[in-house]
């Protein structure tokens, strides 16, 4: 399923990438190490690590993964599990300054330099999150 045109890491619509190329291109394996390498940095980090369930980190990186399967085109298991996304909404309780959001964009951006996904995702991608990430921040500073 095509859903609109994902913006390039340069912020423009890039008509020759598709949301559901994307799924194609990274597959399961590729959100599933992707994730990996994201959790994999959190416990050990002073600003996200306190955020996180400590006794529910394999949880946490299971509905992210299947966040971005579902948000990529690939199967619902998100929906079907969690209902809509609703972010903003979800992350309402968690204190995300632009401290926050930077140091989440830092580690999902050494993620994707450890998961060598293929280039017209990874840049897809790098948007993606960039803009994600600013649009749930919820506190000054
Ligand atoms: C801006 C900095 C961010 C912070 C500090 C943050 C923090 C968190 C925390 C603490 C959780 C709870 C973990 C859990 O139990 O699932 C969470 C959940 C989640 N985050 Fe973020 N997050 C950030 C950005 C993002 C971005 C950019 C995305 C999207 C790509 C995202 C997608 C999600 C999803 C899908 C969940 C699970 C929601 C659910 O179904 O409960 N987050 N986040």
């Amino acid at each position: 399923m095509i859903r609109g045109k994902p913006r390039t890491a340069s912020g423009r619509y890039d008509p020759r990438v598709t949301e559901s190329d994307v799924y194609e291109a990274v597959g399961e394996a590729g959100f599933t190490r992707l994730v990996g390498a994201f959790y994999a940095q959190v416990p050990g980090d002073d600003i996200l690590g306190p955020m996180y369930p400590q006794d529910d980190l394999p949880g946490a990186e299971e509905r992210l993964r299947d966040f971005l399967v579902f948000r990529f085109g690939g199967p619902p298991r998100y929906a079907e599990r969690r209902g809509h996304p609703r972010l903003r909404a979800r992350h309402a309780p968690f204190r995300i300054d632009g401290a926050a959001r930077e140091r989440w964009v830092r580690l999902m951006e050494r993620a994707l330099d450890e998961a060598a996904l293929a280039p017209e995702a990874d840049a897809v991608l790098r948007g993606f999150f960039r803009d994600t990430a600013s649009f749930l921040i919820n506190r000054p500073g």
